[in-house]
């Protein structure tokens, strides 16, 4: 029987991130380039039930049952099996692979989860739709870190840009022309969960100071959903910038992400800033065909462990 193969892409957010999980918008990009890749073999002569998991890049060969209850793939197996009120699944061998950097702003967790998740409702013979995918994910995430946004799970699963907002329908995003970006990565993992009650504890401490910053990172998602819209290159690019420093203000870069950020600009960048979670992870630089090459070069020679090239492509007509 032919392996059941699913994937899932990674993503940046271009701005709201932290204050979406405060009620405002955010604007978030997949990156197709990067991606999360699930393969299910089935096992007909291994005993029922009996789940062999491999993921090479985490060096895991083990039985599903060895795995301790809070790992994030034996939590993501359980929450279909509950949704589909199955005691068990058939036998089999799940191997996972990825390419995207894990701790590091780019969704690593929320891809997992919807690569699995559509491997596993595929493989006993329910695929679900996107919606479905993209709510069992949101489940996924909620045990992995608390208290998400949602974001994350929803740009990921669409494979589109996208300007979300908690409890509103996601709204897909147009483009009017290519968008480019250099991502960079600090090097420094980060986790997501500890940034946000970072964040919490600051605004619990002082909530007109952060509600303020909040709703002003609110306001320039809503301007670059309009920029992307209009395909205005260097407005959208003021905006990062800005969005940066109110999350400078929330306590979230840190040092090497600033470096990056400065050295961008000098480079070049019509904009940067932080992306994700923030305190390491990856830093986003928007950039011209013509000053791409030079930021990644930049970049590469100031620390940075790794670069990479992200278009978004205009949107075409559907
Ligand atoms: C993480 O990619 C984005 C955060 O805003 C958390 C969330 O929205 O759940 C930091």
């Amino acid at each position: 029987m032919p392996a059941i193969t699913s994937s899932a892409p990674g993503k940046m957010i271009l701005c709201g991130e932290h204050a979406v999980v405060y009620n405002q918008p955010a604007v978030a990009i997949p990156v197709l380039t990067l991606f999360t890749k699930t393969s299910i073999f089935a096992r007909p002569t291994a005993p029922k039930g009996e789940i062999f998991i491999r993921a090479d890049a985490i060096s895991l060969a083990e039985n599903l049952n060895i795995l301790p209850n809070e790992n994030p793939i034996r939590q993501t197996i359980e929450l279909v099996k509950e949704y589909f009120s199955l005691e068990s699944l058939p036998a089999c061998e799940i191997h996972i692979t990825s390419t995207l950097p894990v701790a590091a702003g780019m969704g690593s967790s929320a891809s997992l989860a919807i690569s699995l998740i559509r491997a596993l409702s595929e493989f006993i013979g329910h695929p679900l739709p996107v919606d479905q995918v993209n709510s069992l994910a949101f489940e996924a995430e909620k045990v992995l870190h608390g208290n998400p946004s949602g974001v994350d799970n929803t740009v990921i699963v669409y494979e589109k840009p996208v300007f979300f907002q908690r409890d509103h329908k996601p709204e897909l995003l147009k483009v009017a022309a290519p968008f480019h970006f250099v991502v960079a990565n600090t090097g420094i993992t980060a986790s997501t969960s500890e940034a946000v009650a970072r964040v919490r504890t600051n605004w619990q401490n002082d909530r007109e100071k952060y509600e303020n910053i909040f709703s002003q990172i609110g306001q320039i998602s809503r301007q670059i959903r309009e920029f992307l819209e209009l395909g205005k290159f260097c407005e959208t690019g003021e905006l990062l910038t800005q969005d940066h420093t109110l999350l400078q203000e929330m306590g979230v870069s840190c040092p090497e992400l600033d470096k990056f950020v400065k050295i961008s600009l000098q480079a070049g960048a019509l904009g940067a800033k932080l992306s994700g979670g923030g305190m390491g992870g990856n830093m986003l630089a928007m950039v011209t065909t013509e000053s791409a090459d030079r930021v990644a070069a930049v970049l590469a020679s100031n620390g940075a462990k790794k670069t990479l090239h992200i278009t978004l492509p205009a949107s075409v007509e559907e």
